[in-house]
């Protein structure tokens, strides 16, 4: 556990507000999807005790191909789900709505980063046109030589033609794994090398604040790394959105435009099998090595189209209009911009640009236009606003609002009670959803209109899933009011199904017990209620603004560079991003006089370095130097030592295994940068 999160505890600790849910009808709501606690109850018992009625009776909701034989199929950690059935993702998020008539009604809205003094760039697609988009594009891949199985890579800024990009893979069953827009050229290489990926599609650059982030240079760079390295990629395909000047290599790039230009608007949904991949999609983990979680077909889909729909209450007929802020590049953004939001036929927004660009009043004009009904945000961005003042808000009509919700990190209860009042004006119901990359969906998370709320608390599970508080050692279930690993006892259907290449790891990481538990990675404890508090990572992973990063993933990136010979990091508490980034590094000789003379120079340089071998938002926050770093007589870095010396606190903690106390002393007195 990190500080913010021990710290997060506490305050926790002492809240004891709860707000009841209420009637859907006070939202301008016809009725609550689940309808109170007696229908939770109901179906979650229903969907415990018998999962293959149930999921199958959900999964009977959407269009199958051909009818799955067999619902669940278990042997941990193996999971087959709707064996047998075959669908397609991208046919039930567009053609079953046009088929059923609904082809006209919008089902994305694109707003774009403002331009200076410009008016907001607009663009609506209805079901009909997203359609055609999707099926031009799935033609062009086609033209490309892109089959069933081969992995798309995706490396582009929040423009429409992301969501066309991934749909139409989907379309075509060729597994996308997206990049997160933010990540370095190193960061392409990995992956792309990872997955065997010989296609990568992308902009010339992408706005942000103004700026440009050079997208295509960063994938020329890692193209040519990649060359190196005996994988050249094939195609890279550009989609023109900022118009700076890129490089052309003849023959491998192409232009979106052309591809697209003669392409017919239709292109049948490849028959997918319930099991076959839909994505691969990279995270953090323990390592230095980010791994690429994998999820299917047909799992997926009825996961975050249940979950969607529960979590939300999203309801098609009755003009809601959903926003998540996310990134299509991580998880949120693939299950809850996407693919839970268009089989449920309520308009999902996209947009291009940040929460502060022109000004910090953006979102709340975004809400206003476009009278969004359902906000799904991150704390970080919670307490950015909080921080920036109730002024950008006051004004701003506010009153389309019904449904708030927040993921990626826990929300300090002082953040929640502000989008509470601030945001939500004391009427909606925020549903704080606890989840990850690997569940592919929502897992624990307040249900509107069903669960009583407490800040701080991502309450009950959803429908269906068995999760409990374990002792680290023994995997028996805590008394209540215990702390322990959070884990969850039986499959659901939008699990992982492995991690690219690496079956070993799959296993260490997640099921590391006799009992066929799911481990999480998280520390959590349950209060008298039953709900659900989360306490953080047990492992070394820290969530920074709600992005998931590997401390030793920035730890190989600092090693990486010439000046520092040994490198620990950890998280520390930090206002806005809930955790920051501390590093502790030994120099070189050579350096280490460097430094003395110009300070600066060296840690900017170490900044960049990391920006570059990872990407700009795991840009340490605080920087230590010195000529040692704490251990244990065998050798092993002392990292609990560092959180308290990264937190400015004594925590009292056992040291008789340090090697030299000295070390610990210096490092509290030393500056940091
Ligand atoms: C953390 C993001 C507390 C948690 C969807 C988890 C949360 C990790 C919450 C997964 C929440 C996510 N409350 N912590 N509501 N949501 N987390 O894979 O530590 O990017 O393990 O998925 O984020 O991050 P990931």
């Amino acid at each position: 556990m990190t500080d913010p999160e021990r710290q997060n505890i506490e305050s926790s600790l002492h809240e004891t507000r709860v707000f009841p849910p209420r009637p859907a009808a006070e939202l301008g709501m016809s009725h609550w999807v689940v309808d109170g606690r007696e229908d939770y109850r109901e179906q979650h018992r229903r969907a415990i005790e018998d999962p293959e009625r149930f999921w199958g009776a959900v999964a009977s909701e959407l269009d199958w191909f051909e009818p799955f034989s067999r619902v669940l199929d278990w042997k941990a950690p193996d999971a087959k789900w709707f064996d047998g059935g075959v669908t397609n993702v991208c046919h039930n998020a567009l053609d079953r709505q046009i088929a059923a008539g609904h082809g006209d009604e919008v089902a994305l809205i694109w707003e774009g980063e403002p331009t200076p003094g410009g008016q907001p760039e607009v663009l609506r697609f209805t079901y009909r046109e997203l359609h055609a988009e999707v099926c031009r594009f799935a033609r062009a891949l086609d033209a490309l030589g892109v089959k069933k199985g081969d992995v798309v890579t995706i490396y582009m800024g929040m423009v429409p033609e992301l969501a066309i990009a991934v749909l139409a893979c989907a379309r075509i069953g060729a597994p996308h794994s997206v990049i997160f827009g933010g990540f370095s050229a190193q960061a392409i290489v990995d992956r792309v090398q990872d997955a065997s990926s010989q296609v990568i599609v992308t902009c010339d650059g992408s706005w942000r604040r103004g700026g440009v982030v050079p997208l295509k240079a960063n994938v020329d760079q890692a193209c040519a790394t990649l060359e190196a390295k005996g994988h050249p990629v094939r195609d890279v395909v550009v989609v023109r959105r900022v118009g700076n000047d890129v490089d052309w290599h003849a023959g491998r790039d192409k232009e979106w435009s052309d591809l697209v230009a003669d392409q017919a608007p239709d292109r049948a949904p490849e028959p997918m099998a319930a099991e076959d991949m839909l994505f691969l999609l990279y995270t953090s983990g323990s390592t230095g090595k980010p791994k690429g979680i994998v999820h299917t077909t047909g799992g997926y889909m009825v996961w975050t189209y249940f979950t969607a729909r529960a979590t939300f209450n999203l309801l098609p007929d009755e003009g809601q209009v959903y926003w998540c802020t996310a990134d299509i590049g991580w998880i949120t953004g693939h299950s809850y911009i996407l693919y839970g939001l268009l089989p449920n036929r309520v308009p999902t927004i996209m947009y291009e640009g940040a929460p502060n660009a022109p000004d910090e009043g953006r979102f709340w004009e975004i809400i206003e236009r476009h009278k969004v009904t359902h906000f799904y945000t991150a704390p970080t961005a919670i307490r950015a606003f909080m921080k920036w003042g109730d002024k950008h808000v006051t004004g701003k009509d506010l009153s389309s609002l019904k449904v708030l919700g927040t993921v990626g990190e826990p929300i300090n209860p002082e953040a929640w009670a502000w989008y509470h009042r601030v945001i939500g004006r004391e009427r909606c119901p925020i549903v704080d959803t606890w989840w990850q990359t690997e569940t592919g969906g929502h897992m624990l998370t307040p249900l509107p209109g069903v669960t009583a709320t407490k800040p701080g608390s991502c309450t009950t599970p959803m429908i269906g899933v068995d999760a409990a508080i374990v002792d680290a050692g023994t995997f028996r279930e805590v008394e209540p009011g215990g702390g322990g690993l959070l884990v969850i006892r039986r499959p659901w259907p939008g699990m992982l199904r492995g991690i690219h290449g690496d079956r070993q790891r799959f296993v260490d990481t997640y099921w590391h017990n006799d009992r066929g538990y799911y481990v999480a990675g998280d520390g959590a404890r349950q209060d008298e209620d039953g709900f659900f508090w989360i306490m953080g990572r047990v492992d070394d992973v820290i969530n920074v603004s709600g992005h998931r990063i590997g401390t030793m993933e920035v730890e190989s990136a600092l090693v990486g560079h010439p000046a520092v010979v040994e490198a620990a990091v950890v998280g520390m508490p930090h206002e806005i991003k809930g955790t920051g980034i501390a590093a502790f590094c030994t120099l070189e000789p050579h350096w280490a006089a460097k430094f003395d003379a110009d300070p600066k120079a060296v840690t900017d340089a170490l900044r960049a370095h990391v920006a570059k071998e990872i990407g700009p938002f795991a840009k340490p926050d605080a920087l230590r130097f010195a000529d040692g770093l704490p251990k244990t007589r065998s050798g092993k870095i002392m990292r609990r030592l560092l959180r308290d010396v990264a937190a400015g606190i004594d925590g009292h903690q056992d040291t008789t295994t340090l090697e030299d106390r000295g070390v610990l002393e210096n490092l509290r007195a030393c500056q940091v940068y």
